[in-house]
C-alpha cells in the first residue's frame, strides 16, 4: 500500500568555509498516498536536497519526515530513489540488475524457494511492464539511455516501496524518448500501489505526470505555491494542447521566473545594454 509523505518545518543549512548556504526553509509539505506530486522551481531552489532528505540520503537540520505518521531516520525499504543517471551495475544483465535488491535481501536474510519463485514472478512482472523481455539477458551498455532508465525503474520497484522518489529520472533522454516514458511511468503509477515525488526542470512534464506541481523557490530554498493539475487520471499528449494545460504552464513559468532572479538579471543585462549603446 502506497504511503503518505510530510515533511514538517523541515530546514537543511550546509556549512561551508565560503559560507553558509540555507538549501531549505522550514518546508511543509504534505503528499497523500498514491500521489503523485512533482517539483519544479529554479536550479538550487532545493529539489535535491528535499528529495534527498525524504529518501534518508541526507540529513535535515530541523523540522521532520514522517511516512505514514512515522518520523523517517535514514533510508528505508519504504521509499526507493531513482536518477538521472542510471546507475545501473555494468557487469550484471537486465534480469540481474532488476533482481539485484533481492539478492541483497537473500544474502541478509537467509533465502527460501518461495522466496526465490516470488522473486521471479515480480521480476518477470516487472520486466513486461517495462517492455524489457527482449533485453533480459542483455548488458547495460548494449542498451539506449531511455531502456537503461527502465531497467533503473524496474529494479527500484523490484521490493515493492510504497514510495518513489525521482530526481530529473528523464533528464538526459531526448525529447521522443521522454514522451514514451511519461505514458509509461503514468501506466506504472495506475497499477502500482505507490506514492511518487518526482523533481523536473521540465514545466511541461511536471505538469503532464503529476496530480500536484509544487513550485519551489531560491535563496533560501522553499516551498513557492502548490499547483492543482486539472485533468483526468488517463492522460494523452494531446492535453498538453487543451487551453487548461497551457493556463498552468503559463502560470507556472511565472512564478519560476519571477522568484529565480532571472528576471533581476535580466533587467541588469538590458540596463547594461543600453548604457553601452549610448
Ligand atoms: N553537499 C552540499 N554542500 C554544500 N552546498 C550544497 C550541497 N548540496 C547542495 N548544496 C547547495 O544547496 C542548494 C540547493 O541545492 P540542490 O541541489 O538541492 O538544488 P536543486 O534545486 O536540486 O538544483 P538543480 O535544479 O540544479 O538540480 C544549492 O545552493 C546548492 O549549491
Ligand atoms: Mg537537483
Amino acid at each position: 500500500m502506497a504511503k503518505s509523505v510530510v515533511t514538517a518545518g523541515l530546514s537543511k543549512v550546509f556549512e561551508a568555509p565560503s559560507g553558509s548556504t540555507v538549501a531549505l526553509q522550514n518546508v511543509d509539505l504534505a503528499v497523500a498516498p498514491n500521489e503523485f506530486v512533482t517539483l519544479v522551481g529554479a536550479s538550487g531552489c532545493g529539489k535535491s536536497t528535499l528529495l534527498r532528505i525524504v529518501g534518508g540520503l541526507e540529513r535535515q537540520s530541523s523540522g521532520e519526515v514522517r511516512i505514514d505518521g512515522v518520523p523517517a531516520i535514514g533510508p528505508g525499504v519504504d521509499r526507493a530513489m531513482v536518477f538521472q543517471h542510471y546507475s545501473l551495475y555494468p557487469w550484471l544483465t537486465v534480469m540481474e540488475n532488476i533482481k539485484f535488491s533481492r539478492r541483497l535481501k537473500a544474502q541478509r536474510e537467509g533465502i527460501t524457494c518461495s522466496d526465490v519463485e516470488a522473486a521471479s514472478g515480480r521480476a518477470d512482472a516487472l520486466l513486461s511492464v517495462m517492455g524489457l523481455e527482449l533485453v533480459a539477458d542483455a548488458y547495460p551498455n548494449q542498451l539506449s539511455g531511455g531502456m537503461q532508465q527502465r531497467v533503473a525503474i524496474a529494479r527500484a520497484l523490484m521490493p515493492r516501496p510504497q514510495v518513489l522518489l525521482m530526481d530529473e529520472p528523464f533528464g538526459a533522454l531526448d525529447a521522443q524518448t521522454r514522451e514514451v516514458m511519461h505514458d509509461l511511468i503514468r501506466h506504472l503509477f495506475a497499477v502500482e500501489q505507490t506514492t511518487i515525488v518526482f523533481v523536473t526542470h521540465d514545466v511541461e512534464e511536471a505538469i503532464y505526470l503529476a496530480d500536484r506541481v509544487v513550485v519551489m523557490a531560491p535563496r533560501p530554498g522553499r516551498i513557492d505555491g502548490i499547483h492543482a493539475v486539472p485533468l483526468p487520471a488517463v492522460r494523452s499528449p494531446e492535453m498538453k494542447l487543451a487551453a487548461a494545460f497551457i493556463g498552468l504552464k503559463r502560470e507556472i513559468l511565472a512564478r519560476i521566473r519571477e522568484t529565480s532572479g532571472m528576471k533581476t538579471d535580466l533587467d541588469v543585462l538590458r540596463k547594461l545594454t543600453e548604457k553601452a549603446v549610448h
